[in-house]
C-alpha cells in the first residue's frame, strides 16, 4: 500500500471518486505544467526544435520504465484506435485465418482488425463472454481449438466493461505455440496493476494515458 496522496488533487473532502476507469483526475501538478505550457505558446518565438523532442523522450523513457521495456520501443500515438492501425499497417494476416478478440471488447480494440480482416480475407471471431468471466479459460480454449488458423489475438489486460483480468504471459505462451501475434490494450491495467512487458513479450501494446496513468492525452504503444 502507499501513502494517502490526497494532498496530491483537488478533491473535495466530501468526495470520493472512483471512476478512474473512465477518466483519472489531473494531479494538482498538471496546473503548473499547464501554465508553463501556455506561456510559451504565447511567445512562440521562445520554443525551439529541440523543444518537440525533450519532452517525448522524457515521456517515452518513464512509459518504458512502467511497462519495463526499452524506450525506444515506445511511440506516442494519439488514440488507441491510431495505434491498432498503426499494428495492422505491420501485420498480414493470411487468407482464411482468424483474428480473435473478446466480446464486447472496447471498440478501439475491434473495429481496426475488421478492417485489416476484410483486407487480407481473414475473420474477426470475438470470443464469447464466459461463466464466472474467466477470460482467460476461454481464450485458451478457443487457441487450443482453432491452432496455427489464427494470425492474431487482440485482446485486454482488464476487460474495460467487467474488469476481469485475463493471464496475459500463459496467452502469450499459447498463441506463440500456434505462431500468432498478440496485440494488447492495457488502458486499463496500466499504471494500477504491475505490468512487465519483459515478462509477457507482446508484438504491440498501447495504453490511454488519461485513465490510470493519470497522464494528458499521452498514448504509448510498444514494439
Ligand atoms: C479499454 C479501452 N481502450 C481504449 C480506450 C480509448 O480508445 P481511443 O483512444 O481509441 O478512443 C478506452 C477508453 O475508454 C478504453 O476503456
Amino acid at each position: 500500500m502507499i501513502a494517502p496522496q490526497r494532498d496530491r488533487f483537488d478533491l473535495p473532502r466530501e468526495l470520493c471518486y472512483l471512476n478512474a476507469a473512465y477518466m483519472t483526475p489531473a494531479p494538482k501538478a498538471f496546473a503548473a505544467t499547464n501554465d508553463r505550457t501556455a506561456a510559451l505558446r504565447q511567445q512562440p518565438w521562445q520554443v525551439t526544435p529541440q523543444d518537440f523532442f525533450t519532452q517525448s523522450e522524457e515521456v517515452r523513457a518513464l512509459a518504458a520504465r512502467i511497462m519495463a521495456c526499452d524506450s525506444d520501443s515506445v511511440a506516442l500515438v494519439p488514440s488507441a484506435s491510431y495505434a491498432v492501425a498503426t499494428a495492422a499497417r505491420n501485420l498480414t494476416p493470411e487468407k482464411g485465418s482468424v483474428i480473435l478478440t473478446l466480446a464486447e471488447e472496447f471498440p478501439s480494440n475491434y473495429y481496426g482488425w475488421t478492417r485489416l480482416a476484410a483486407e487480407h480475407g481473414a475473420t474477426v471471431l470475438a470470443v464469447p463472454g464466459p461463466a464466472e468471466q474467466d477470460w482467460t479459460a476461454a481464450l485458451l480454449d478457443q487457441i487450443d481449438r482453432l491452432g496455427s488458423q489464427i494470425s492474431l489475438v487482440a485482446i485486454p489486460h482488464v476487460h474495460w466493461s467487467t474488469g476481469a483480468m485475463l493471464d496475459l504471459v500463459a496467452i502469450r505462451k499459447a498463441t506463440r505455440a500456434v505462431g500468432a501475434a498478440l496485440f494488447l490494450d492495457l488502458t486499463q491495467s496500466l499504471g494500477a496493476l504491475p505490468v512487465s512487458l519483459a515478462e509477457i513479450d507482446p508484438d504491440f501494446a498501447v495504453a490511454a494515458g488519461y485513465k490510470w496513468l493519470f497522464g494528458l492525452m499521452h498514448w504509448v504503444i510498444c514494439m
